[in-house]
């Protein structure tokens, strides 16, 4: 069943964090609800401009009611991920979405407050709920592309200020992370100590880490070995790190890199294995298998996995999809 995101966060926040995964194909669409659905995990589905573009609004909205069909016992919200005004208002037109996440991150702080704002305005008056950034995260958007030496941690002061002025309901913060999977050098991890100090100014109010894939050594060299040529010295965010940020309000943890990485290896590793095969049923369903196992695993280190009979008891449901 779909529910609001804020729902979502009132239940999980300080006790786990909801993993949000980028959707673009029926394969990890399947692989998806089965994941959550086994580890008893809610979950965000996140849809962002590109994967719009990819399979169609039409499609991708066709997928999910397919699945919310095929999966009763699946709770989850459905996001924009990194929209630009235009695209904000046209999903929380589309009756369609749970939230969505307006990215001006890359400009002035005024001007980014007042397009969230703006954002805020219409999405709250359809029952919407808004995710603005502040700070700056290294790597590699759609949109946007930041240089590791431009990316800026939030500042603690701005971030109570920002969600003030622009009516937010859950804020993207830079701690170090960036996106793809090229984040850390030597031993660069979170800032958890930057995290504790916007919980302070914002007590109680969700916090979005972005940029959170693990990049798995072992899922690397597997790639590798079955003809890739990822950098063998890509490395993310340690996972153990997810249940220190939980407490310090961290409500949804945002992963998209590492899904790429086993549809990677599922693929490579079939076609290596079997080169005489051009069923594309074949790799499709051991994708949709591998996808699943991840989901379970990821939610262990949320600390999502177990949660849904609680959830279910505190949520109420969204009318849709
Ligand atoms: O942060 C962006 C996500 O990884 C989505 O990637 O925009 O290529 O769909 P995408
Ligand atoms: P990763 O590239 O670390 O998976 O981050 C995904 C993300 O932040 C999507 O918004
Ligand atoms: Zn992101």
């Amino acid at each position: 069943m779909i529910v609001t995101t804020a729902e979502l966060f009132s239940v999980a926040y300080g006790q786990f964090a909801v993993g949000a995964y980028n959707i673009n194909n029926m394969e990890q669409a399947l692989g998806l609800f089965q994941g959550h659905v086994r580890a008893q995990a809610p979950f965000i589905i996140q849809i962002s401009k590109g994967a719009r573009k990819y399979a169609g609004v039409m499609m991708l909205e066709a997928i999910l009611r397919a699945c919310d069909a095929t999966f009763p016992e699946a709770i989850y919200a459905v996001h924009l991920d990194h929209g630009d005004e235009q695209t904000c208002y046209e999903c929380i037109a589309s009756g369609f979405y749970s939230s969505v996440m307006i990215d001006a991150s890359h400009e002035p702080f005024e001007h980014n407050a007042a397009v969230t704002r703006r954002v805020v305005e219409r999405a709250h008056a359809r029952g919407v709920s808004v995710e603005s950034e502040l700070g700056l995260l290294g790597g590699v958007e759609e949109h946007v592309n930041v240089d590791q030496k431009h990316a800026r941690l939030t500042d603690p002061d701005e971030a109570q200020a920002f969600v003030a002025q622009s009516g937010c309901d859950s804020l993207a913060v830079a701690i170090g992370t960036s996106h793809g999977a090229y984040k850390f050098t030597g031993n660069q991890s979170l800032h958890l100590e930057r995290i504790a100090e916007i919980q302070k100014r914002l007590p109680g109010f969700p916090l979005v880490m972005h940029g959170s894939s693990s990049v798995p050594k072992g899922e690397v060299e597997r790639i590798n070995a079955a003809g890739g040529k990822l950098d063998p010295s890509a490395r993310g965010v340690d996972e153990a790190e997810f249940a220190r940020a939980v407490p310090l309000g961290v409500a949804k943890v945002n992963i998209d890199t590492d899904g790429r990485l086993v549809w990677t290896r599922v693929h490579r590793e079939h076609f290596r294995d079997h080169p005489e095969n051009f069923d594309f049923r074949k790799p499709g369903e051991a994708l949709i298998k591998a996808y699943a196992d991840f989901i379970v695993q990821k939610s262990k280190a949320l600390l999502s996995a177990g949660r849904l009979p609680h959830v279910r008891a505190a949520l109420t449901v969204k009318s849709g999809p």
